[in-house]
């Protein structure tokens, strides 16, 4: 028997993480966030001290990433690196070694490896156009550029952090305009993907609309 599937996609701060893993514990599936292996490969390209001008070393670390996902906690050589990889740093070297398509073919099978039974939800820009185009069930979120700086600026309060918003919206819109127009894996819905505007919806309305297409699909009974 094959794992099923569920893939869930769309820009940074639309509330995939959210929704992953409120899905991945409502299936009691595995859970992939692919955004972390790709800030681990750039905690390992700042650790090592790599230039990202020079990125045959890089894709060597790609190929050979000593990463591990153990229940909630990711581990770099063994050591605890879950809080390490969040910072904006990180997030800013990730962005710039993502669209290098060697590093992504590097990648790919880690990814792949997570679908197992008994099932997986995955999370990131490409999970239902390149990692599993076969999933059966795919979800594809979108907010518009305001109300996801709008959240954002919520979230760097509520940490007691002070925030810009207008520069958040232009750090946003930009981010997109990279993802969306890179040559490999841009980010863009599959053809078969449900969409979900997710602008005017609250995370439990959310969660609701995407729990429906799973009953509708058969993967909830
Ligand atoms: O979702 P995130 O912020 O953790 O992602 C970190 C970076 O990795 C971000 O620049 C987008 C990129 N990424 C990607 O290119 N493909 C994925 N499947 C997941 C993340």
């Amino acid at each position: 028997m094959t794992a099923p599937i569920i893939t869930i996609d769309g820009p940074s701060g639309v509330g995939k993480g959210t929704l992953a893993q409120w899905l991945a514990c409502k299936t009691g599936f595995h859970f992939l966030d692919s955004g972390a292996i790709y800030r681990s490969l750039a905690y390992g390209v700042m650790q090592k001290n790599l230039s990202i001008d020079n990125l045959e070393p890089i894709i060597e670390l790609a190929k050979m990433l000593p990463v591990e996902f153990k229940a909630t906690s990711i581990l770099y050589n063994g050591q605890d690196i879950t809080s390490k990889v969040r910072t904006e740093e990180v997030a800013a070297i990730a962005s710039q070694v993502a669209p290098v398509p060697e590093v992504r073919v590097a990648l790919l099978q880690r990814q792949k490896d997570f679908a197992q039974l008994p099932g997986l939800v995955a999370d990131g820009r490409d999970m239902g156009t390149v990692v599993f185009p076969e999933a059966p069930v795919k979800l594809y979120l979108t907010a518009s550029a305001e109300i996801r700086a709008e959240r954002r600026v919520k979230q760097l309060k509520n940490q007691g952090n002070d925030a810009n918003i207008a520069q958040i919206i232009q750090d946003i819109k930009e981010r997109d305009e990279r993802d969306s127009n890179r040559k490999t894996a841009p980010l863009k819905p599959a053809d078969d993907a449900f969409l979900i505007d997710t602008s005017n919806l609250d995370i439990d309305e959310v969660c609701q609309k995407a729990e429906s297409i799973l009953w509708d699909k058969g993967i909830l009974k």
